[in-house]
């Protein structure tokens, strides 16, 4: 790797479209968690994305600290494959700016909730900003729920022409269609629109991106890759196994108070789920 330790998403979801396998995308949330990624991916030789909500940047205190602090990781375990960071549903265009400027690779505006012509323009202006400082821009269509909702209203899902005048338009790198997926935990099983996710990738040709990603049934994220998904974004599932580990930990350990050895009895269960997901997201055995 060289001296610029982070890469935006170009190479990996172009390699990934056209070799028909996704790269995870992980949300980080602190020091720990960002370790225990990192280091597994290194260990399965999976390129990641790192993955940073807003809300999660200002707990992390702000994008310059997240950006010195991912570069040193990588610097100091030694860490070989591509990672990308990446602003998890950037809301607004400032957002975006300041990631980029402070060194994220990769950057998502998510002008979901405004009118096609908005975030037709919203996306424009950030993607202008970023290429000339190559970085990589995801753009959402439709709409992805959260776990208020539980199950994606027929409303939310993505339009095919919407998706492409949208990917025409503004030069988007990757694209993602609201088709089914929520995020959080799912009330029921979620309806993903395959055949409106072929119709989307064959006619932008971008490598499409599935948000919501914990809670799907494998069989359904193997078709999802078979059918255009080159970015899975991951995030409720590895809150989930993580928090259960501690909790079982502070019950059988009642004594201990190191905060280090508290966060640190999650660590096997969420690497055991990165590595899950990498497996599944590479898999050949796929419907
Ligand atoms: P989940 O929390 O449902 O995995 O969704 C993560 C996500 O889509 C982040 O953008």
């Amino acid at each position: 790797m060289g001296d610029n330790m982070l890469e935006n998403t170009k190479v990996m979801l172009e390699t990934a479209k056209k070799e028909g396998y996704a790269v995870p995308h992980f949300n980080i949330n602190n020091l720990e968690w960002t370790r225990f990624i990192l280091e597994e991916c290194e260990k399965e030789k999976s390129p990641v994305i790192l993955g940073v909500s807003e809300g999660a940047k200002k707990y992390m205190i702000g994008f310059h600290t997240v950006t010195e602090m991912v570069k040193a990781m990588i610097k100091e375990l030694n860490i070989t494959v591509p990672v990308a960071l990446h602003l998890d549903h950037g809301s607004s265009i400032l957002a975006c700016k300041e990631a980029i400027d402070a060194g994220f690779t990769s950057v998502m505006i998510d002008a979901s909730k405004f009118s096609l012509e908005e975030n037709i323009a919203m996306t424009k202006e950030v993607v202008q900003y970023a290429h000339e400082r190559n970085v990589t821009v995801e753009a959402e269509i439709g709409h992805v729920g959260g776990e208020e909702d539980g199950i994606a209203s027929e409303l939310a899902y993505a339009k095919v022409e919407d998706a492409v005048l949208l990917a025409n338009s503004t030069g988007i790198d990757t694209l993602a269609p609201a088709l089914g997926s929520v995020h959080g935990i799912y009330k029921g099983e979620p309806k993903l629109d395959f055949d409106r996710m072929l119709k989307i990738k064959e006619l932008t040709n971008l490598p499409l991106v599935l948000h919501g990603g914990s809670g799907i049934p494998d069989e359904l994220i193997e078709k999802g890759v078979n059918c255009g998904i080159c970015k899975l974004n991951i995030n409720t599932d590895l809150q989930i196994v993580w928090a259960k580990a501690v909790r079982t930990y502070l019950n059988e350990n009642e004594t201990v108070y190191d905060p280090r050895k508290i966060i640190k009895a999650g660590e096997k269960t969420l690497k055991e789920k990165v590595s899950e997901k990498i497996h599944l997201l590479k898999s050949n055995n796929r419907i």
